[in-house]
């Protein structure tokens, strides 16, 4: 059989750079598009990258959050009306898509995990144009797997991890936030579950962490722990620290739905965090 070819758009991102990984290891032929020669916005480099591959896997995005509040615009034509563009593109030439979203869809004021059926209400701009890519990526009516994701680290990006460590490196006190709960995810255990949804071609709307919930304050001291690095770990409330954007508190996912679909267990949140820091 030929090898399956995957069209990677925003392949050199963070999650990216991981799928492109564990894709090869699979033995995927994987075409990687990103900035600057490919624009997520642009309909002739999407009909190309989809017509040139079996499947296409969206990380491109517009993820600077804090910049989506003055930046509305272009994150409203990345995030939204660039994805609604891809799924027109896949429906006519018949392609599985695989997107990406994120917990910031929701206002994080529920008291429980997050489950898909939950009724969306994003607190920023960048939650309000990834939720209005969702949106225009189903109303399509392409064959597509949407996959809600929340805190991911990995060796290729700027995350809460690597700031941490490097707040922790320039010294003094570090001061995290006690009041939002959620999992760190690591993208490795991220693309575990990607190979099965690629490989069943599933289709429908999921949410994905790593098992397990914490505050960023628990995060990190398990983190510091583990690293026997010694640091003045201070506890603060997100309030202490206004941002340009709003964050969700509660950003817990219920993964049971795609839980159901995998093969093994979703790794607890501490096993990833701690093998990402050996690596280190
Ligand atoms: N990181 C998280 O905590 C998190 C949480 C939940 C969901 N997600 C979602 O996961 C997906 C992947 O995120 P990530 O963490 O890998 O982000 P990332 O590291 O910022 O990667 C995004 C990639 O998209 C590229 N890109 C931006 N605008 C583009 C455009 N117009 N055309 C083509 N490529 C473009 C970026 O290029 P440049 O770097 O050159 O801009 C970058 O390579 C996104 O959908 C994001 O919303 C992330």
């Amino acid at each position: 059989m030929d090898k399956q070819t995957i069209a990677l758009l925003g392949g050199r991102g963070m999650l990216g750079t991981a799928l492109t990984a564990a894709f090869r290891r699979r033995g995927f032929e994987v075409h990687i598009h990103d900035l600057p020669e490919f624009d997520l916005g642009s309909i002739e480099h999407l009909s190309r990258a989809a017509n040139a591959a079996d499947v296409v896997v969206n990380c491109a995005a517009f993820t600077d959050v804090d910049g989506a509040e003055s930046k509305s615009q272009i994150a409203r034509r990345v995030n939204a009306e660039a994805v609604g563009q891809l799924g027109r593109i896949a429906r006519e030439s018949g392609k599985w898509v695989l997107h990406f979203s994120t917990d910031f869809v929701f206002d994080g004021r529920l008291d429980r995990p997050y489950v898909e059926t939950d009724a969306p209400n994003p607190l920023s701009e960048y939650g309000r144009t990834k939720l209005a890519g969702e949106r225009l990526l189903q109303d399509s009516g392409c064959d597509c797997c949407i996959m809600r994701l929340q805190w991911t680290y990995g060796p290729n990006g700027n995350h809460f991890i690597s700031k941490l460590l490097r707040r922790a490196q320039a010294g003094g006190p570090v001061s995290v936030v006690d009041d939002q709960i959620g999992a760190p995810t690591a993208t490795a255990e991220v693309a575990k579950a990607v190979l099965t949804m690629v490989d069943k071609r599933i289709t429908g709307l999921y949410h994905f962490a790593n098992a397990g919930y914490a505050s960023r304050y628990d995060v990190a001291a398990f983190a510091f722990e583990r690293l026997s690095q010694p640091v003045a770990l201070m506890r603060c409330r997100t309030a202490d620290f206004p941002a340009p954007a709003a964050r969700p508190l509660n950003s817990r996912f219920d993964c049971r739905k795609i839980q159901a679909l995998l093969d093994g267990p979703i790794a607890p949140w501490q096993e990833s965090l701690e093998q990402y820091l050996r690596q280190l």
